[in-house]
């Protein structure tokens, strides 16, 4: 039978969590690390490998991009991260020109797998490795707006003292300063939260600050988007059709064309099966395309 394998590019704060959690949670048969610092993720290999005896079975090991040949999942997070204070945006020209040559050495060797992104901006990444590597909109996700939405239900479960995992409520659009909450379809079993507007004020600023206060206390983020992205393997590995807010491309999504958001979609062994339109209100269709209108002109100040 053939071996699952999820091979993680960027063995850093992100890449590097994310590996170890699919380790503990025996996610694939085997995981490789890559990294253009060759030391780092051999270090990562060898520590995480030390570990197996009280997990499992896992192979992992500090490879290069001819692994990725057999790979059902890429996860690429390679690239800078913000410095205190500064927007995602602010890395786009530096994470552009990585992205590029990791795609370049991807796409030579594989076809078939799936591409999952992290790296920031990461819709602006994520549209712009799935017009680089020409594969079907469906097989290349951007980890979207997934980690924003657990932190938004995270917040409102914490205020109503309810479990998160039955709080539903959605952050939409970009994965970052322009995204919104849908408070219009935000429920608990299907009732409405009971909540003022300055709490809902107080939530959602919170939920779309987070990044910013995690960075400024310890300087990166990444047990939380480690498991955000261990949430989407799992989907896709296991043909869940789970419907999760990652990243795809828009087409006539409430007159929203050509780039990659946030939004709920169906997830599976092929990826993205499907965008749900989101019943949204008129002042939240306003917020989604102004959110869009910013990553388009993100999108149109980089070459392809
Ligand atoms: P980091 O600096 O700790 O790690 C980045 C790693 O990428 C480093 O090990 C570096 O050597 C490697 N790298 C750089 N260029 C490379 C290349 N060309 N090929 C292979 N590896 C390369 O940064 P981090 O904290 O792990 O963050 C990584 C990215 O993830 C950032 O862009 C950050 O903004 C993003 N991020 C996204 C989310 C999300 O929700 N999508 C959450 C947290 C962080
Ligand atoms: C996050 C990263 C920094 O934690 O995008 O939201």
């Amino acid at each position: 039978m053939k071996k699952s394998r999820i091979v993680v590019i960027g063995s850093g704060a992100v890449g590097a969590t994310t590996a170890y959690t699919l380790m503990l949670r025996n996610r694939a048969d085997e995981l490789v690390l890559i990294d253009s610092n060759e030391k780092k993720a051999a270090g990562d290999a060898l520590d995480m490998n030390h570990g197996i005896p009280f997990l499992g079975t896992t192979k992992l090991w500090a490879g290069t991009y001819a692994d990725c040949q057999e790979a059902d999942i890429i996860i690429i997070t390679a690239g800078a991260a913000q410095r205190e204070g500064e927007p995602r945006t602010e890395l786009l020209k530096r994470n552009t020109v990585i992205m590029d040559n990791i795609m370049n050495e991807v796409m030579k060797h594989n076809s078939s797998g799936i591409i999952l992104l992290a790296s920031n901006p990461v819709d602006v990444m994520s549209y712009y490795a799935w017009r680089k590597s020409g594969l079907p909109v469906s097989r290349v996700i951007g980890s979207g707006t997934l980690l924003d939405s657990a932190r938004f239900r995270y917040l409102i479960g914490s205020h109503l003292s309810i479990d998160p995992r039955s709080v539903h409520a959605h952050i939409v659009g970009e994965h970052g300063d322009s995204e919104l909450p849908v408070w219009s379809l935000a429920n608990v079993a299907g009732t409405k939260l009971e909540l003022s507007d300055e709490d809902k004020d107080h939530i959602f600023t919170n939920t779309r600050d987070a990044a910013y206060e995690i960075i400024s206390a310890k300087g990166a983020t990444y047990y939380a988007i480690a498991l955000a992205l261990d949430r989407i393997c799992t989907a896709i590995l296991r043909d869940e059709g789970a419907v999760l807010n990652v990243s795809t491309l828009l087409e006539d999504y409430h007159g929203i064309s050509d780039v990659y958001l946030g939004v709920p979609c169906i997830v599976d062994r092929g990826g993205v099966r499907e965008v749900l339109k989101l019943d949204l209100s008129d002042s939240e269709v306003e917020l989604l395309n102004r959110s869009a209108a910013k990553l388009k002109a993100l999108n149109a100040s980089i070459t392809i």
